[in-house]
């Protein structure tokens, strides 16, 4: 007791002393956190151009056609709209693209947490075979010869383009694709006119009967951890998910939590994009899932009403969109 009052002070001494570039800025949308950028790759104006003309750039591509936004397209939530990404030549992968909305929170990317943040992410796509299929050393060659990202890249890095580079100013755009500002949180800073009756008595579901927060958790509605939720878990070989690289038998099936911000914009659902509505969504939730031996403990039958299931479903619609939703349009490439 005779130490709370000291510390009190201290606590509150220290918090005055935070200097204010790492306290909340204005431009963080209401109700996410603020971002921590890498130290060894902080913004500038001219690195998040390069970026986005890269994020664009089909020349990325072996055969010029497809760039990251054919499949994660800000008009589609980020995402394509399809089960299946498409890549060079016609070819199919096995799981669906993720809205790139929000992944700066996450510290471990892809369905089955498989790359380190943003940069380690980004030229896993370059490389691979059935996405745009070119080595490093092609894609680097290819922008080297491509005066205006040479001289860009010498601006921004202070070198002609390489791989490193190329990985952050790819990352450092992907930071600038942030949805929040939505109903929900609008309604939770107090504005109780932010969300209709429905969808508040869905946020309420959301959030306690329904149990969807024990993973959807947080200000990104994840807890970027991995779960079996029995999803693809019928098929003969099923797709094993987080335990390829954890080689944990538990982990069988498990995948990311997604996120949950933009919902509405990213159908087809789930890592093989098996559903084509939040309605499917939620009736699959509340049966309990695909019985499987990995199944997570959280998940169970939930016998919502049919009430109760349209109102968590406008809640995950009218609550996690937001007005100001990402949307940019391609930029004007180098030549
Ligand atoms: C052919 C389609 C395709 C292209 C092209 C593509 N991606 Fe992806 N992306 C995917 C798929 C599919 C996944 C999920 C794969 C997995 O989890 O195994 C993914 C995952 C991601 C993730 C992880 C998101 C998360 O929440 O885990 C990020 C970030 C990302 N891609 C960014 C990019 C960038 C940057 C590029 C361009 C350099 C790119 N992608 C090109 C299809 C594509
Ligand atoms: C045990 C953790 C857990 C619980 C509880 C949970 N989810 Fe999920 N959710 C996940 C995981 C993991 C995925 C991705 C699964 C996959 O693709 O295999 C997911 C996927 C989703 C998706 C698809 C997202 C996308 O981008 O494809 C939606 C929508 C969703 N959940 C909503 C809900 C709702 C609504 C509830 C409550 C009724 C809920 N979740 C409960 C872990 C959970």
């Amino acid at each position: 007791m005779r130490y709370l009052l000291p510390t009190a002070i201290l606590v509150a001494a220290c918090l005055c002393l935070v200097p204010r570039s790492i306290q909340a800025q204005d431009d963080t949308p209401l109700g996410l956190k603020k971002l921590v950028w890498p130290e060894d790759n902080k913004p500038s104006a001219e690195k998040i151009l390069l970026g986005k003309q890269l994020y664009f750039d089909k020349r990325l591509s072996r055969d010029d056609t497809i760039s990251c936004a054919s499949c994660h397209d800000p008009k589609k939530g980020w995402s394509n709209g399809e089960a299946f990404a498409t890549g060079v030549r016609g070819q199919k992968g096995g799981r669906s693209s993720p809205t790139i909305i929000n992944s700066a929170y996450f510290d471990l990317q892809f369905w089955d947490g498989r790359a380190n943040g943003l940069e380690g992410q980004a030229l896993g796509p370059i490389q691979n075979p059935i996405e745009m299929d070119l080595t490093l050393d092609e894609a680097v060659a290819k922008l080297n010869k491509i005066e205006g990202y040479k001289k860009q890249f010498q601006k921004v890095f202070g070198t002609d383009v390489n791989a490193d580079g190329i990985a952050k100013a790819i990352a450092a755009f992907e930071r600038t694709v942030l949805s929040g500002g939505a109903p929900h949180d609008r309604f939770k800073a107090g504005d109780t006119k932010a969300l209709s009756e429905p969808a508040q008595r869905g946020m309420k579901l959301f959030f306690a009967k329904a149990h969807c927060s024990a993973c959807h958790v947080g200000p990104n509605f994840s807890d970027g951890a991995f779960h079996n939720i029995g999803i693809g878990m019928e098929a003969e070989k099923p797709d094993i998910g987080r335990e390829e690289l954890s080689k944990q038998g538990g982990d069988r099936g498990a995948f990311k939590t997604p996120t949950l911000r933009e919902i509405a914009r990213t159908a087809p659902y789930m890592h093989n994009g098996t559903f084509k509505t939040l309605e499917e969504v939620v009736e699959y939730y509340d049966k309990g899932a695909f019985a499987n031996p990995t199944l997570d403990e959280e998940i169970f039958p939930l016998k919502l009403t049919a009430e109760e299931k349209a109102d968590l479903v406008t809640y995950l619609k009218e609550g996690l969109s937001s007005p100001k939703y990402p949307d940019v349009e391609p930029p004007k490439l180098p030549e």
